[in-house]
């Protein structure tokens, strides 16, 4: 089968996968949402991603009674039925179906989608040359930490830094604290020591940045949770962005001035090498 979705208990081709007009998370983007990664065949850190989406379900309140055992089931099938050994898979519970109103009615059935598609690999050059970043003030919600479909301040940051020539935007507090890209946890890489800022409710807590600490502790790197500041740009050595899509991506450039030498660095590469070996072989 090729790119398949699943919708409310059916099964079918994506491209006739359909919600309904007055679904909440279409009306009020009262949704909450996941991004898995299959490698050769295999989810990728299933139960982290299912923890996180249980986190964010109850974050908002939203009422559903599926057990974690039934979205694992759901979402192993989904990948089994696509077939692709190398896959994005898209997970998104709403509120549920009602006449537009913010009041939620009791009783509401909640939305369930999933989506396959193939991964689209990322440019080999992406690990030679990295990516620019341009830095943005953070007008985003104080519950950054939920992992809401509600992205348009991530959507118009990513559209401004491209037309500004670079590759994505990195958000930065009032205070000057680095909080995260448009899709992605930020490392920087300061005296040998990658840092990376804490799980606060201004970031997305992600389960690559998890990975990736592991893997570097792993591998003997020393690596700290810990505010990193703007000003802590310039001196850094190495900076790094990670996601569930595209796992480690090296940045050379921010607000167009080159990080370091604005080469690719020996330590990403050698994270990236770590990481990979956390990762689902063939
Ligand atoms: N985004 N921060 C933000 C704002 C994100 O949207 C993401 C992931 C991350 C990294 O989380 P993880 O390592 O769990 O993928 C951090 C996904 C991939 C997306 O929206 O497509």
């Amino acid at each position: 089968m090729p790119e398949i979705a699943y919708v409310n208990g059916e099964f079918l081709p994506l491209d006739r996968a359909t919600v309904h007009v007055e679904d909440r998370g279409f009306q009020f983007a009262d949704a909450v949402y996941e991004v898995l990664r299959v490698y050769a065949g295999q989810i990728f850190a299933i139960n982290a991603h299912l923890e996180r989406l249980f986190r964010s379900l109850e974050a908002i309140d939203l009422q559903h009674g599926f057990t974690t055992g039934q979205l694992r089931n759901l979402v192993e099938e989904a990948a089994r039925r696509s077939r692709f050994a190398e896959a994005v898979v898209y997970l998104q519970i709403t509120r549920g179906r009602t006449a537009r109103h913010r009041a939620v009615p009791p009783g509401l059935t909640p939305t369930i989608v999933i989506t396959v598609r193939e991964l689209e690999p990322a440019p080999a050059t992406l690990a030679e040359t990295g990516v620019a970043l341009e830095t943005v003030a953070d007008l985003r919600w104080a519950r950054c930490d939920i992992k809401s479909v509600a992205l348009l301040p991530n959507v118009l940051a990513f559209e401004l830094a491209r037309r500004h020539g670079a590759d994505d935007a990195l958000f930065v507090g009032a205070d000057g604290a680095l909080a995260e890209s448009t899709a992605g946890n930020i490392f920087l890489i300061t005296n040998g020591v990658l840092r990376t800022p804490p799980k606060t409710p201004r970031l997305l807590a992600g389960v690559t940045r998890d990975a990736v600490i592991a893997a570097a502790r792993d591998d003997g790197l020393d690596c700290r949770e810990e505010p990193v500041h703007r000003t802590d740009l310039a001196t850094a050595q190495e900076i790094f962005l990670t996601s569930t899509t595209s796992q480690v991506v090296p940045v050379t450039t921010i607000d167009r001035a080159p990080v370091a030498d604005g080469k690719t660095g020996p330590i990403t590469a050698r994270v990236y090498q770590a990481f990979r070996r956390f990762l689902p072989q063939p």
